[in-house]
């Protein structure tokens, strides 16, 4: 019997890595992940953000944030994913954390680099010196409390970004969201991503740049699902306004892939799935 348990636990810690969005599925509209047939699949990973907290009893428990797409080969997300309930202010978080499991550690949330190995992400040496930022994916203005606004802090949440681009333009972007958000009727679900830019050199020969940022949103207004695009920075330096279906036909294209279905199915009175028809495209 004890031979038994001491063979179970290594595959305890193994099924915790390989179970890709189980624990955060409740980030995706009807629990839906994004469909595409990504052509680097196996350089992929799907990541639960998550960080640990004291509950009432003082217990350590892990918290569950937002879903992001990682692809390790690039060393930059591909997309995440996250509930909007709000735009709190509650600080920036100015430390930046690295995803222990991309490099084969057990714990499953961010933590500090300390002196590991890192072969599969960024790291913050990447980006020091650089003069781009740590683009956030998620970010902290689509945050409503300190759980939220420090699990955007990790880098598997970031690409580089032009800095003037990130802080004008981007972040006035993420605030038109907000208000845009605003006549929402039920939870806002937003998908946000990078398209990576296949022409410049990697940032320190480890990262790739983004070409552009996108996202994508969607809710139930005036009783219909509505859905939101947007892209930025374009051949202006500015951000688009698009329906989600322009963004997917045109994010087919840049990912080189058949095509990216953003929110696949929208949900029904009954709880019932129904594939997508009018809304949120
Ligand atoms: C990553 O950067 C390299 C240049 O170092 C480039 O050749 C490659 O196409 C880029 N990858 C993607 C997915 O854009």
């Amino acid at each position: 019997m004890k031979l038994l348990v001491f063979l179970l636990l290594p595959c305890l810690s193994l099924s915790e890595l390989s179970q890709g969005f189980a624990k955060c599925s409740r980030f995706f509209l009807n629990n839906d992940p994004p469909q595409f047939t990504p052509q680097w699949a196996n350089t992929v990973q799907e990541i639960c953000q998550c960080v640990w907290y004291n509950d009432n009893n003082n217990n350590k428990q892990i918290m569950y944030l937002y879903a992001t797409l990682y692809n390790r080969d690039w060393r930059i997300p591909i997309y995440s994913a996250y509930v909007f309930y709000g735009s709190v202010t509650v600080g920036r978080c100015d430390a930046w954390y690295i995803e222990p499991q991309l490099d084969g550690d057990p714990e499953q949330c961010m933590a500090p680099k300390g002196r590991k190995t890192i072969n599969n992400q960024a790291v913050n040496s990447d980006y020091d010196n650089s003069n781009y930022d740590r683009g956030h994916l998620y970010p902290v203005q689509h945050t409503h409390d300190p759980l939220s606004m420090l699990a955007t802090s990790t880098l598997t949440n970031a690409a580089p970004q032009d800095s003037a681009f990130n802080r004008v333009q981007w972040k006035n972007h993420e605030r038109n969201v907000i208000n845009d958000l605003a006549s929402c009727v039920s939870l806002p679900y937003v998908v946000t991503g990078i398209v990576p830019d296949t022409n410049k050199p990697k940032l320190k020969l480890n990262v790739n740049f983004s070409k552009y940022y996108w996202r994508a949103t969607c809710c139930l207004k005036n009783g219909v699902y509505t859905g939101q695009g947007y892209y930025g920075p374009d051949s202006s330096n500015v951000v688009q306004t698009l329906s989600i279906k322009a963004l997917q036909t045109q994010l087919a294209k840049d990912y080189n892939v058949n095509s990216v279905i953003i929110f696949p199915t929208l949900p029904t009175p009954t709880g019932a799935k129904r594939p997508r028809t009018g809304g949120c495209i």
